[in-house]
């Protein structure tokens, strides 16, 4: 089957389509071209089955759309990540995380006004119903902070009855605001439950990120004054993970979406995909790749070995599906463990000097320049997160807490789609094919 892309004559509306021929039968196909505000054009293929009796097949999806979107985009080559049009840079230079929760939600950076009011009602949502202290009892207190928040997250659906109804577009902001105020709330609960200490309830006079590090780092038996570098770099960190586009646990919620289940079973969803080491598992999968490499002269014998295809270690933290230029969120954490390390009076943490080593031995080896691997946003965060005192075990939940905005708002935009369909793929079978049935006492 060959293609190739046709511009309707002059005088006809500039509609662009790809016309698909078989190469045997010569039949030709045409389809509708469709592009967006930036990036690559799209090939319309929702008739494709109807009139050519084929499926197109594309595992893990590299190069299929599976939706418009007017949240994020993603330039791989150019190394370019905005949200609504906003550049990475300019929102973790410029702006809060509340802020560009609002943003993802609603569309547009919010006046004074609408953003004290989403800060108020944010702030207001942050306590959990006090039974579900009650589930938290019900973990060993060895329990993977990650299986806590998807078990508890999932349960948020027993507790608020009155949110539920994803066609009730209040009760579909009442959840996402609900979502993205109780999670920190919940995340430091699963942090307190696995080091023993009792759970601090939240403050309403301290910000977003503040209100997390005292939740985590406060105890009842004293004041606790949080640190405005580690509270910014925090903030800074929720903000880079915010969103990203069409990823695996995004398209996750999406996925549960399709099906009207409800938001917070969908968020649950998405934060059992982000579990996995080679997604958002990769930020405590660096700390144990660097603790394992331990000193910078071991550092060829792991570069062979990520080389190695019979050898299942890769260089975790680099990589990845859609950047092949450096990911500009890498650029901002490297930049910030430097200022949170020299904060911390840390000027030549053994970790980090390790970490821009390995970086450095990997970017000037032909394979990874010649694959594009550069590190991605996983391979500094762990670094700040340690130095700010989370155990790696608690670095994919700080992820999912971050990107729960991201979720809840592509999400919204799913449900708010005229007509949605719920997703379904096809698939190439390449089973047995039909065979009778034979009694097991006339089997081999
Ligand atoms: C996140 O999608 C998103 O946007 C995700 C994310 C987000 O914000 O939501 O950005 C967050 O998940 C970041 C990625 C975190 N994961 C890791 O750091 C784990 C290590 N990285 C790899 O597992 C891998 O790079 C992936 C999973 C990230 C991307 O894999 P792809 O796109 O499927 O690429 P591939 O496996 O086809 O690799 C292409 C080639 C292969 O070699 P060849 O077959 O061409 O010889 O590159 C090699 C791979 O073996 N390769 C690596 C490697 N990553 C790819 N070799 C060694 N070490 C690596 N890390």
């Amino acid at each position: 089957m060959t293609a190739d892309t046709k511009t309707a004559p002059a005088g006809d509306a500039a509609e662009k389509t790809f016309t698909f021929t078989n190469d045997q039968t010569g039949e030709s196909w045409q389809f509708p071209v469709v592009e967006g505000t930036v990036g690559p054009p799209t090939i319309d293929i929702r008739q494709l089955y109807q009139q050519t009796g084929h499926f197109t097949l594309d595992p893990a999806f590299t190069a299929t759309g599976s939706c418009k979107s007017r949240l994020t985009f993603i330039d791989g080559d150019e190394g370019i990540l905005m949200h609504r049009g906003y550049s990475i840079e300019d929102l973790t230079d410029k702006s809060s995380f509340l802020e560009v929760s609002y943003l993802l939600l609603y569309g547009d950076l919010p006046s004074k006004k609408q953003l004290d009011e989403f800060i108020r009602s944010i702030t207001y949502h942050t306590m959990v119903h006090e039974q579900i202290h009650y589930f938290f009892r019900g973990f060993r207190r060895d329990a993977h902070p990650m299986a806590i928040m998807c078990g508890v997250v999932g349960a948020l659906s027993a507790f608020y009855h009155d949110s539920l109804d994803i066609w009730d577009p209040q009760q579909r902001e009442i959840s996402a605001h609900r979502l993205l105020a109780k999670m920190p709330t919940l995340a430091a609960m699963a942090y307190k439950y696995s080091i023993g200490q009792p759970f601090m309830f939240p403050r309403n006079d301290l910000d977003y990120a503040e209100n997390f590090l005292y939740m985590c780092f406060g105890v009842p038996a004293e004041p606790f004054e949080v640190n405005p570098v580690h509270a910014r770099a925090m903030d800074k960190i929720f903000i880079l993970h915010a969103d990203h586009e069409q990823n695996a646990s995004t398209s996750t919620v999406r996925l549960a979406g399709s099906s009207q289940a409800n938001p917070f079973a969908c968020i649950a969803s998405g934060i059992a995909s982000l579990w996995g080491p080679a997604h958002g598992g990769a930020n405590q999968a660096v700390l144990e790749m660097l603790a394992e490499i331990g000193h910078k002269d071991n550092i060829p014998e792991f570069i062979e070995r990520a080389k190695d295809k019979d050898d299942p270690f890769r260089l975790m933290g680099f990589g990845h599906r859609v950047y092949k230029n450096y990911d500009p969120r890498a650029q901002v954490l490297r930049e910030s463990a430097h200022e949170v390390l020299h904060d911390l009076g840390i000027d030549n943490d053994p970790t980090l000097e390790l970490a821009m080593e390995l970086e450095k031995i990997a970017l000037e080896d032909p394979y990874f320049v010649d694959r594009k691997l550069f590190p991605n946003v996983d391979f500094y965060s762990g670094i700040i997160l340690k130095a700010l005192g989370f155990p790696d075990t608690m670095f994919t939940v700080l992820f999912a807490m971050a990107r729960t905005i991201g979720w809840i708002s592509q999400w919204k935009e799913m449900i708010e789609e005229p007509a949605l369909k719920i997703g379904r793929p096809r698939q190439l079978y390449t089973g047995p094919a039909a065979r009778p049935y034979v009694p097991i006492d006339e089997r081999k």
